[in-house]
């Protein structure tokens, strides 16, 4: 049998995963696994660029992102889950490839300026922010993968490690396969006011939270505007309930709830009944692998070790072809 290709993957932990996230990377993160030797990991380091002055949420972030990755399907036999800071041969990695980076690369990646001015409640100015994504090509090539599934965000960063690992393998010797981007979905669900799902907005609906929450936001959710009165005929096309239904409610519904909210002769609670109905639905199993692993703490605890002794045991061996190739070895 022919090796499966390798794919690597990681996330800044956030804490609790939100729908978006679900219908973005996650769900593609599970597909992938049937094909792929996957990496999964919690980038923490990767968190502290820009959180460093107030870390005290990371580790609670990133169990919690670990829960939800479990419950909605990443399987620990079939993938490798770990976090960032427990396979320090990423560390020795970063430092060999900031050798060989030019500092202009690194200064010209757009996402630099960008999350700078983004976020100037932060002072991002400095080394660890800079380096940001020579780490990242570290994460990826120290397991020496060949696809990285990424939204477009991130496509910038995978350019710039294709370029690091072309670099090391020319000055050195051929060591890394040159990755290649896998591009993820965007997830086409908005965010309850309708705008981008994203925590900065707090218009998210997590995947885990309970279902009285859950129906309580979409019962809320933005509308049609125009549709003020339950007898004015509304547009489903701008309305993000109807881009729920897309997603979670079967054709039939989806024709139903079109035509009900085009005539007025359904109103807008009805049409989100149904939809309620069916992201309860979907979401349930999610739910209760959620319960039964928060009863099971060292069962998650146990499967990520082991994601980790798995991980270091590949990190290991690239190091070793590492030092080789650019000459560190204790006994010269
Ligand atoms: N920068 C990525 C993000 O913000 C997280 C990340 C860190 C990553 N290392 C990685 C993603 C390696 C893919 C591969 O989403
Ligand atoms: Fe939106 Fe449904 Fe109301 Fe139409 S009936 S405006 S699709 S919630």
């Amino acid at each position: 049998m022919v090796e499966r290709k390798r794919i690597l993957s990681g996330m800044r932990p956030t804490g609790r995963l939100h729908l978006g996230n679900l219908h973005g990377a996650l769900d593609n993160w599970v597909r992938l696994q049937e094909q792929y030797q996957c990496f999964f990991f919690v980038a923490d380091w990767h968190a502290l660029t820009t959180d460093y002055a107030s870390p005290a949420n990371i580790q609670e972030n990133t169990w919690d992102m670990v829960l939800d990755w479990l419950s909605v399907g990443l399987d620990p036999r079939q993938s490798t889950l770990f976090i960032q800071s427990q396979v320090k041969e990423h560390a020795e990695l970063y430092v060999l490839l900031a050798m060989i980076t030019p500092l202009p690369w690194l200064e010209r990646n757009p996402t630099y300026k960008e999350i700078q001015d983004q976020l100037t409640q932060k002072d991002l100015a400095t080394y660890g922010f800079l380096g940001y994504p020579v780490l990242q090509a570290a994460d990826i090539i120290i397991y020496k993968a060949n696809g990285v599934p990424v939204g477009k965000d991130q496509l910038p960063h995978v350019e710039l490690t294709r370029e690091i690992a072309r670099r090391f393998n020319f000055l050195y010797r051929e060591v890394f396969p040159v990755p290649d981007p896998l591009l993820t979905e965007v997830s086409l669900l908005p965010g309850t006011d309708g705008r981008k799902m994203s925590k900065s907005y707090g218009n998210c609906i997590y995947i885990t939270e309970s279902p009285e929450e859950i129906r309580g936001k979409m019962l809320r959710m933005m509308t049609d505007p125009a549709r003020v009165r339950r007898n004015d005929p509304g547009t489903p096309e701008v309305c993000p309930v109807f881009a729920y239904h897309k997603v979670y409610s079967t054709a039939e519904e989806v024709a139903h709830v079109a035509h009900g909210c085009r005539t007025a002769r359904i109103g807008c609670v009805d049409c989100k009944n149904i939809l309620i109905k069916n992201v309860l639905a979907r979401l349930e199993p999610y739910h209760q692998r959620r319960r039964e692993l928060e009863q099971d703490t060292e069962q998650v605890r146990a499967i990520i070790q082991d994601g980790i002794g798995r991980a270091r045991a590949e990190a290991r061996q690239t190091m070793v072809e590492v030092r080789a190739a650019i000459g560190l070895t204790a006994n010269g």
